[in-house]
């Protein structure tokens, strides 16, 4: 079943001397269950995408629905059954960790006898219980996004959106939010959209990531799918049993591009344009010349790598996750 699905989504900005189109022609189907990470650098559109989604901002042209809620005409509906992280959130501070999930309970209209339970679960889910009745302004940065991010799951959305959930986490809170993520959407089959300009977060959490770069979505799949893309970046690294010289020039007879060679490790790695058929053919060559092999490996170029390529470096992203957490 599918959770959300945009049509040719678009958003322009448009003051008296400016124009920008924010959002260029999105088109998204994005299943039930799935985590879908909009992986883009800084001012790629990726808030802007998730405003209209979630439907607090109208856009200039396409359409889309989410839980079968038309985004423009239904979008009361739509924002009562979707749960949104915004970019910065902000807890009523003065009030309690408790209180301000009371209050998001009163205001989504979550039944008075399931309250206390909600909170238990949530506290739980979350491992907050410790600041349940402290003032939230009393709390870290890292501990305020996680109150946040419970929060905006507490009425049980089914389609949830997180707007660069763990970009002021601790690497081990944002690894807790992460794993919680996770686990919502295979246990109780919840959607996550998921804007982040983290590709180690992209990578780790997502079953599809798209990745965005001024407005248009340049590139979807997988991790392992995008990776492929650039297979034939491939580095093949040969390890032999013993060292011996005169492996280099026997390669190359066999017309094999030599990337690296460390006699030290007994390696040499090679550049191989198809691996399927060649890499066999190698090994045999190389056996029948007596040349010991004990591993052949394949590298993939990094996502990291591919991302870069894609979105070039004018407006590199951070990849570091903040410390913030005392
Ligand atoms: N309300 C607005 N008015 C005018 N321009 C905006 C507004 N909001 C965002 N933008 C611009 O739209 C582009 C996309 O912004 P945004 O969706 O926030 O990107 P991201 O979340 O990927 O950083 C940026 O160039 C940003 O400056
Ligand atoms: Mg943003």
């Amino acid at each position: 079943m599918l959770a959300l699905e945009t049509t040719q989504l678009t958003k322009d900005y448009e003051t008296k001397d400016t124009f920008l189109r924010a959002v260029n022609d999105l088109t998204v189907a994005i299943e039930e269950s799935e985590i879908y990470s909009l992986l883009g650098p800084n001012g790629s559109g990726k808030t802007t995408t998730v405003r209209m989604l979630a439907g607090i901002l109208k856009p200039t042209l396409g359409s889309a629905n989410v839980l079968g809620y038309d985004i423009v005409k239904e979008s009361q509906q739509l924002r009562a059954n979707v749960g949104l992280l915004t970019e910065t959130p902000a807890l009523y501070e003065r009030l309690t960790v408790r209180q301000n999930l009371e209050f998001i309970a009163k205001l989504y209209d979550v039944p008075k006898e399931e309250i206390r339970h909600r909170v238990e679960e949530i506290v739980d889910l979350f491992d907050i219980s410790e600041k349940i009745d402290l003032p939230s302004g009393s709390l870290s940065k890292g501990m305020k996004q996680k109150v946040a991010i419970a929060r905006a799951i507490f009425h049980n959305p089914k389609v949830i959106f997180l707007d660069e959930p763990t970009s002021s986490l601790a690497p081990e809170s944002a690894k807790i939010v992460r794993d919680q993520i996770i686990k919502l959407a295979k246990k109780e089959k919840r959607t996550f959209f998921i804007c982040t300009h983290n590709l180690f977060e992209a990578e780790r959490l997502s079953t599809r990531v798209g990745i965005i770069n001024h407005g248009m979505l340049i590139a979807q799949g997988s991790p392992a799918v995008l990776r492929e893309m650039k297979k034939d970046e491939a580095v093949t690294i040969l390890r032999f049993v013993n060292w011996k010289p005169g492996i280099e020039s026997f390669l190359k007879k066999l017309n094999v591009e030599i990337v690296d060679i460390n006699p030290d490790q007994k390696t040499i790695s090679v550049s191989i344009s198809d691996i399927e058929t060649q890499t066999p053919e190698i090994i045999k060559n190389l056996v029948n010349q007596k040349y010991q092999m004990i591993e052949v490996r394949h590298e993939y170029p990094t996502l990291e790598r591919i991302y870069l390529e894609l979105v070039e470096t004018e407006s590199a992203p951070r990849f570091d996750e903040e410390e913030d957490e005392q």
